[in-house]
């Protein structure tokens, strides 16, 4: 146990140099944009063998697929840790006043996106699931939200000044939500057909 967690320490250490890295060498105001795309290329990570499950079952044997599905935990919480940088960052570049009321109108998407992903973490837990049965599954069912908030999030945040980053979240939140609707869909043809039977 120990060892995993050390384990997931150096690769979130080594992500989080990469992202300065890259920050450095292109333009360093970004660095809070870029760790906004990697909190969104984890958290698709930690959806994604839920997904290819429901609408591709052969890939249900797929190596990488199943790598993911260990490492899922590790992978929302990355998402998490991700977020929280970009969202403090944000809050500083921005001088982003929390008593202010419009700052909850402003930024309703983000912090939206950020309880939801706090409450996620905190009951990411083997402990939290034995204590929350049965509703520990609709919880979760909250990261749901997160799809449609996200790509509203950075068309909302990024009309008019998109950096490099842009168009890479933006096409992989689209891609995330299209196979999100895709899998709605299976799912809802194959309770029709189980029902007409
Ligand atoms: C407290 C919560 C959050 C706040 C205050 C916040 C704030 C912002 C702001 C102000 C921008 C525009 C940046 C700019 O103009 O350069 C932005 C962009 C962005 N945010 Fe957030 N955000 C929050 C949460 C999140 C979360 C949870 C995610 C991911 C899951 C996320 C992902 C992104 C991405 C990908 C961009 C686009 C960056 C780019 O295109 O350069 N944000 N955010």
């Amino acid at each position: 146990m120990r060892q995993q967690v050390l384990f997931y320490l150096k690769i979130f250490a080594g992500i989080y140099v990469m992202a300065l890295g890259i920050a450095t060498i292109t333009v360093p105001t970004y660095f809070s944009n870029i760790l906004g795309l990697l909190s969104v290329m984890s958290y698709i990570l930690s959806l994604i063998p839920g997904i290819l499950k429901v609408i591709l079952p052969s890939a249900k044997k797929n190596t990488v697929l199943i790598a993911l599905l260990k490492h899922r935990r590790f992978l929302g919480v990355a998402a998490f840790m991700l977020a929280l940088n970009h969202g403090a960052l944000q809050f500083i570049k921005e001088n982003i006043n929390l008593l202010e009321s419009s700052t909850y109108i402003h930024y309703f998407q983000g912090l939206t996106m950020m309880v939801i992903m706090t409450i996620l973490a905190a009951t990411s837990s083997d402990e939290s699931v034995k204590a929350f049965k049965k509703n520990w599954k609709k919880i979760h069912k909250l990261t749901y939200l997160i799809i449609f908030l996200l790509p509203w999030h950075i068309v909302d945040k990024m009309s008019n000044h998109w950096t490099f980053v842009t168009p890479i979240a933006l096409l992989l939140s689209t891609i995330l939500l299209s196979l999100f609707l895709f899998r709605f869909y299976k799912e809802r043809q194959a309770t029709i057909a189980k029902y007409l039977s």
